[in-house]
C-alpha cells in the first residue's frame, strides 16, 4: 500500500470519483488513489446520496478511502463499512476547511485546532480496521498555529501509518503558494508532500525536503495521465480526444445518461484548457443535455472518431 516515493493522487470532492479513478488507474496502474471525501454519519446512515460516493473497491487496486466527520463511534464504524468494501487504507480527513465541514460539524480541518477529539478520532479508526489508516492535514489552523508537527507526533503514537500534508494553513484556504517545510529527523512516520506540485522538478525539491512521497491534486485536472508521467509508468497519450470519449463512457456507465452529461461539462472543458477554440468549446459544451451531442461535440473538437 505504500512505498517510498510513490506518486499519491489527492482526494478531490466532485471529481475523484470512480469514472476518474478509473481514467486515472490507465496511466497510472499502481499508484495509491483516494476517493473524494465521503461522510461517517451518510455512510452509516445510508443517506440517499451517500451511494453515489459508496462503491466497492476491491477491483480497484490501490486505493485509499476518505472519510470526514467529528464522532470518533461513527468514524470507527464509517471506517470498517469501507474496509468491508475493499478499501486497501483508510484516509481521515483533517484539513478540509469548508464551513460546512470545518467549523459548523467540527470535522475537516476543525481536527488541527482540537488535538484531543483527532486523537480520540484516530485511535477509534486504528482500533477499528485492519488495514492501515493515514490522515491528510494542513500547516495549522492560521499563521498563529502551525502545529503541524504536533498533530503528525499524535498520529505516530495513535498508529497512524503515514500522513498527507498540504502545505497551506486552513484561513489560507486555497490562495497564495504552498510552503511546504523540512521534515525533521524526528518525525517518525512517512509524510507525503501536497500542494502545487505539477512537475517532476516539484517531486525532487519535496523529496530533498524529506518527504517520503508527492501527492497531486488539481494538476490532474484534464490531465489524467499527469500521475503515470510522475511515476514513470507512462507517457503523455497522442490521442487526448479518445481518452475524453472512454471518460465520458465511463461516468455514463456510472451516474446515467443527462446526470453524467451535465456533470462532464466541467471535466471536457478541463481537458480543452489550453487548446485553440478551448473557450467557444467550453460555451457550446456548457449547454450540452444530450449523450449523443456531447459525444460529437468531444469527436469534433479532438478529431477523433470513436471510443478507445
Ligand atoms: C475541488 C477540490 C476538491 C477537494 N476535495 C478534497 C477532499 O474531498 N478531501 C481532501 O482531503 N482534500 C480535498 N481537496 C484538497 C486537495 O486534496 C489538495 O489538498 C489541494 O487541492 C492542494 O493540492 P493541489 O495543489 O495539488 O491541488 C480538494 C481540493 C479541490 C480544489
Amino acid at each position: 500500500m505504500f512505498d517510498n516515493n510513490q506518486i499519491f493522487g489527492a482526494p478531490l470532492a466532485g471529481i475523484t470519483d470512480k469514472p476518474f479513478r478509473r481514467i486515472v488507474r490507465m496511466f497510472a496502474p499502481s499508484a495509491p488513489l483516494y476517493t473524494e471525501m465521503i461522510s461517517c454519519h451518510s455512510l452509516v446512515e445510508m443517506h440517499k446520496n451517500c451511494p453515489r460516493n459508496f462503491d466497492r473497491y476491491d477491483d480497484e487496486g490501490n486505493i485509499g478511502t476518505q472519510i470526514f466527520g467529528a464522532n470518533a463511534d461513527l468514524m470507527a464504524d464509517a471506517a470498517r463499512i469501507l474496509q468491508d468494501a475493499g478499501a486497501a487504507w483508510i484516509d481521515i480527513n483533517m484539513g478540509c476547511p469548508v464551513p460546512k465541514v470545518a467549523t459548523r460539524s467540527g470535522a475537516g480541518a476543525n481536527l488541527m485546532r482540537d488535538h484531543k477529539l483527532a486523537e480520540k478520532i484516530m485511535r477509534a479508526v486504528v482500533g477499528a480496521v485492519q488495514i492501515p489508516v493515514s490522515i491528510k492535514t494542513r500547516l495549522g489552523w492560521d499563521d498563529a498555529h502551525r502545529d503541524w508537527a504536533d498533530l503528525i507526533h499524535i498520529a505516530a503514537d495513535c498508529g497512524v501509518r503515514f500522513v498527507a500534508l498540504h502545505g497551506r494553513t486552513r484561513a489560507q484556504l486555497y490562495t497564495g503558494v504552498s510552503e511546504l517545510p523540512q521534515i525533521s529527523d524526528d518525525i517518525k512516520i512517512p509524510v507525503i508532500a501536497n500542494g502545487d506540485i505539477k512537475t517532476s522538478d516539484d517531486v525532487r525539491r519535496v523529496t530533498d525536503l524529506g518527504y517520503s512521497g508527492a501527492m497531486i491534486g488539481r494538476a490532474m485536472l484534464g490531465r489524467p495521465w499527469v500521475l503515470g508521467v510522475l511515476s514513470g509508468e507512462s507517457t503523455v497519450p497522442r490521442h487526448v480526444g479518445a481518452i475524453v470519449l472512454q471518460h465520458f463512457e465511463y461516468m455514463l456507465e456510472y451516474y446515467g445518461g443527462r446526470a453524467a452529461t451535465q456533470m462532464f461539462r466541467k471535466h471536457a472543458a478541463w481537458y480543452s484548457s489550453g487548446m485553440p477554440n478551448s473557450a467557444e468549446f467550453r460555451i457550446r459544451v456548457n449547454q450540452i443535455n444530450d449523450i449523443d451531442e456531447m459525444r460529437m461535440e468531444i469527436s469534433k473538437f479532438w478529431g477523433c472518431a470513436s471510443v478507445i
